[in-house]
């Protein structure tokens, strides 16, 4: 009766990677029971999603074809343009969050095309933005739910906002990865999306762990250009920054608990060193305690197995 903070199935969402090519559900070895996945073998894992109740996936792509300006991401018969129309097929009513960026679709893996600057090369902001409208429509055409930019280019969500709008799009919401950290918390996703940087690293546009403040400048920038939810991310190093945004502003926030943070729990579980489902539901109960209206993990299955007494 006095606990004041609950974790439901309803806070998930679990994040998906869809792979190009047949037959395939390849492990990532740096995330035990995560997988590659391609879209004939997606339905399983979807099935055991539905059949658990979690409400929303977050969609990740990698596609067969990379190039300097990710094309491949922006089409309709693209690697998550088809998984939108397939998981809407098999559970309309299963929510459907894509990840709006360009690092799993560009050669050199940056998210956004390149150009030379001082001497630097480094991603071109103003030209990324076109195109990251033009990907957020194509997905909102084949029946994504919601839009998730996260790629921290300056003026991001103004310029989905308008291309969604001017497509027929106004009613689909943007959940801004608003403060996204330069971390090396992502390390196993970028092997499981092979998203790695070829060159250099990603801090000209995601942030310094060390800014907290900058952060909700960030926020409040992206909730001026329109978006409707915000992230925090990763999540561990920063409940901090989950509480600040949750005091400060009144729109949803989602926690993501990143593929690192999973990873080290795997590791350790794996070794007998913790109780894995102690730890993973006190980490959850720590970013709704926090002020985290919602839960991106990889744990996602096996929360709402061990919510329903599993
Ligand atoms: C792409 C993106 C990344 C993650 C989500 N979207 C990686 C990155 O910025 O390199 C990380 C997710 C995770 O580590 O689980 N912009
Ligand atoms: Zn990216």
């Amino acid at each position: 009766m006095v606990r004041e903070t609950a974790v439901t199935v309803d806070d998930l969402v679990y994040p998906l990677f869809i792979y190009h090519g047949k037959d395939l559900r390849r492990e990532i070895p740096s995330m035990p029971g995560q997988f590659q996945l391609s879209l004939d073998r997606m339905g399983e894992v979807v099935d055991e999603a539905v059949a658990l109740k979690i409400p929303a996936f977050l969609l990740f792509g990698i596609p067969a074809e990379k190039d300097a300006v990710g094309s491949a991401a922006s089409q309709d018969r693209g690697i998550v343009q088809e998984a939108i129309r397939l998981i809407k097929k098999r559970s309309p009513e299963t929510l459907i969050i894509t990840d709006v960026c360009f690092c799993e679709y560009t050669d050199h893996g940056h998210c956004g095309p390149l150009h030379e600057v001082g001497g630097r090369i480094d991603v071109h902001n103003d030209a990324t933005l076109p195109l990251l409208a033009e990907q957020a429509v194509s997905h909102a055409r084949a029946g994504a739910d919601v839009v998730a930019p996260s790629g921290m280019m300056d003026g991001m969500v103004a310029a989905i906002r308008d291309g969604l709008d001017s497509a027929g799009f106004a009613h689909i919401p943007i959940l801004s990865y608003a403060a996204k950290f330069a971390s090396a918390y992502y390390g196993p996703f970028r092997d499981a999306a092979e998203s790695a940087p070829a060159f250099g690293d990603r801090r000209t546009y995601q942030m310094d762990p060390a800014n907290g403040d900058e952060a909700i400048r960030e926020v409040a920038l992206d909730l001026a250009e329109g978006a409707d939810m915000v992230m925090v991310k990763p999540g561990l190093a920063f409940m901090d920054i989950i509480r600040r945004v949750k005091e400060k502003f009144t729109v949803p926030v989602a926690v993501y608990n990143v593929s690192g943070e999973y990873a080290m729990v795997k590791a350790a579980a794996q070794r007998g060193w913790i109780d894995e489902r102690r730890i993973v539901m006190e980490t959850m109960l720590g970013f709704k305690r926090a002020g985290a209206d919602m839960i991106l993990t990889y744990h996602a299955l096996d929360v709402a197995r061990w919510l329903q007494g599993g």
